[in-house]
């Protein structure tokens, strides 16, 4: 079903409620260290600050436990303050987000003026998706707009609950972006499609290859995972992490792919270490057999290459999950590699969520990708071919 997004409705005077993931990282000052989120979010606002509707903004952030020192570690201020700057514009941070207090912000906020509502999750009624709460937060709004795709995962009171209760409801145009590629990436993509898989776990993301196996053309293996994959084929790892419990699988998954005639592509040489540390010594083994006493950290040179040559000749490209430790600059070559392949590339350009996004983020090449998802666990799921209750909530 088409969704109907934010610029189909009328919103002048009205109390647009704008559901936004704004778990965003903070340092120990309260800083926020990442604000892509916040500004993946613009569009939607400024759409409703400049069609003149009192906008009012809400979100979880972290998780909660109901502990008073929750109360400073998880505010939503800090958020406020950057959106604040991007919007050159005031916003207005309620102190809780139901209640008396609440109701009179809403009450007095002006047409175009942005209130941003406290902490969703400082309720343990918004995770259980409680009626009497979903119901309350509703009572702010004539109109409720899901933006926070990175949340469409979760069935909670703000992110699908309300939704039930309110006059008008419609999509944020980032919703709408990720689900059109996303949704694009896997549904019709233009041909070669590739996929490169990362990630430390081969059970992390079994219904994610499994899906992939069954639309692209090849799938590039990398990360940890792949070491699960080698050894199924009785290749020596050394010391890699494998999960052993996963090695019938792993083959299962193989035999897959090459029942579809889909090439699953796995390391042909590594940048190993005795120890997954920065300051351990490097070792290129030009092999794909793995030394003991070594293990595999990043994919190697000629991997690199093959799934760069890979990249260069497809149409699509998604990609999910790092090639490596690339958080120690050591082991990061193979995955900002793939980034820089992506980025030079003319392809759709797909990155789903989570490190991989991180390692765009911090390589500067984000704009230089078609797409580049705001979701961890809410892009996987999509990827994974399920349901995400945010999204069907603005659909009903
Ligand atoms: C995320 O960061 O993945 C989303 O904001 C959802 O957060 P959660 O995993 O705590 O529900």
């Amino acid at each position: 079903m088409a969704l109907k997004t934010i610029d189909a409705l009328e919103l002048a005077g009205k109390r647009v409620f704008i559901r936004v993931d704004f778990n965003v990282p903070l340092d120990p000052q309260g800083r926020v260290t990442d604000d892509a989120r916040i500004r993946a979010a613009l569009p939607t606002i400024r759409h409703a600050i400049q069609a003149k509707a009192k906008v009012i903004l809400a979100s979880h952030l972290g998780r909660p436990k109901g502990k008073p020192e929750d109360r400073t570690k998880l505010t939503l201020e800090p958020a406020a303050v950057r959106l604040s700057e991007l919007l050159s514009q005031d916003v207005i941070l309620a102190d809780d987000c139901v209640g008396d207090g609440v109701k009179k912000l809403v009450r007095d906020l002006k047409d175009g003026h942005v209130l941003l509502l406290e902490n969703l999750r400082f309720h343990p009624e918004e995770e259980k998706n409680d009626e009497a709460f979903a119901r309350e937060l509703a009572s702010l709004a004539d109109v409720w707009v899901n933006d926070a795709f990175g949340t469409a995962h979760r069935a909670h009171a703000s992110t699908a609950g309300m939704a039930r209760f309110v006059k008008e409801k419609a999509a944020g145009f980032l919703v709408q972006k990720e689900v059109e590629y996303l949704g694009k990436a896997l549904g019709s993509p233009a041909r070669p499609f590739v996929a490169i898989v990362g990630g430390a776990k081969v059970s992390d993301k079994i219904k994610v290859l499994e899906n992939l196996i069954a639309k692209a053309d090849a799938v590039c293996v990398g990360g940890a995972m792949a070491y699960t994959f080698l050894k199924a084929q009785g290749v020596p790892v050394g010391r890699s992490l494998v999960e052993e419990d996963k090695l019938e699988l792993a083959r299962q998954i193989l035999e897959r792919a090459e029942a579809r005639k889909v090439d699953l592509l796995l390391p042909v040489d590594h940048v190993c270490g005795a120890e997954p540390k920065e300051t351990a010594e490097r070792v290129v083994v030009n092999d794909r057999a793995i030394p003991d006493g070594l293990m595999g950290l990043d994919i190697g040179p000629k991997t690199l290459d093959r799934y760069r040559q890979r990249i260069a000749g497809a149409k699509t490209v998604f990609w999910n999950g790092p090639m490596g430790l690339f958080e120690q600059k050591p082991w990061s070559e193979g995955t900002f590699g793939i980034a820089r392949a992506m980025a030079a590339s003319p392809a759709v350009t797909v990155v789903g969520g989570g490190d991989s996004a991180a390692a765009v983020e911090q390589a500067g090449l984000v704009d230089k990708m078609k797409h580049v998802s705001t979701g961890g666990g809410a892009s996987l799921e999509f990827i994974e071919g399920r349901e995400l209750p945010g999204v069907k909530a603005c659909e009903e």
